[in-house]
């Protein structure tokens, strides 16, 4: 279908205001197709998942966040690594996201990325997430990879990316991601 905009919806495990995955996120915004915008929420009002606050009624907040996941087309997920995983903010939305009758992310495809301080820019991170997108029906793709390693080296002090080579990778896995989107229409 030409010309159809394609929705993209982002958010990452962080809640740390000058996060690096923020900021890979906000730079992804710049580096879309024209026909793609990314939609970036913030999961710092997600309480934690409990069957006994699900029985009692939805969140306002887990219901918003599902209900942008269900109007995506895509989704990016820009992740840290925390012990050699994904961050407990990011799983416990992810786990909201796969209760219920309506299952957001089924069947979506997903560009994974990860920034880190470290040599390994967040890859063991990466495969964590990978095997719960499993369970999750969500479509990741394979490639290109984006792992921002010594990202305190990537980003200026304002958050902005400097580094030409990530700005380069960024923008093939949101074309992939786009063209991902496209083939499922
Ligand atoms: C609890 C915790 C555990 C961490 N474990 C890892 C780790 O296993 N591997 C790694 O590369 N970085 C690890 N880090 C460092 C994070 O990658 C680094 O703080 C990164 O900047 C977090 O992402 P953010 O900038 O988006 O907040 C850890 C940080 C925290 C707070």
């Amino acid at each position: 279908m030409e010309n159809k905009i394609i929705k993209i919806v982002g958010f990452t495990g962080s809640l740390r205001r000058s996060s690096y995955n923020k900021a890979a996120l906000r730079a992804a915004s710049a580096l879309l197709p024209e026909n793609a915008v990314l939609d970036i929420i913030d999961l710092a009002d997600i309480p934690f998942f409990s069957e006994d606050l699900e029985a009692e009624g939805i969140p306002p907040s887990v219901a918003e966040f599902k209900r942008r996941l269900s109007e995506a087309d895509a989704i990016l997920i820009s992740t840290p690594e925390y012990n050699y995983s994904i961050p407990p903010v990011l799983k416990n939305a992810l786990d909201w996201a796969s209760r219920g009758k309506d299952l957001p992310l089924s069947g979506k495809p997903l560009a994974i990325m990860s920034a880190s301080i470290s040599m390994l820019g967040g890859a063991r991170a990466q495969y964590h997430l990978r095997q719960v997108c499993v369970v999750l029906n969500l479509a990741p793709l394979n490639k290109p990879e984006v792992f921002i390693a010594n990202a305190d080296t990537k980003f200026d002090k304002e958050g902005n990316l400097i580094d030409e080579r990530t700005k380069n990778s960024i923008s093939r896995l949101v074309k992939a991601l786009v063209e991902s989107a496209e083939s499922r229409l």
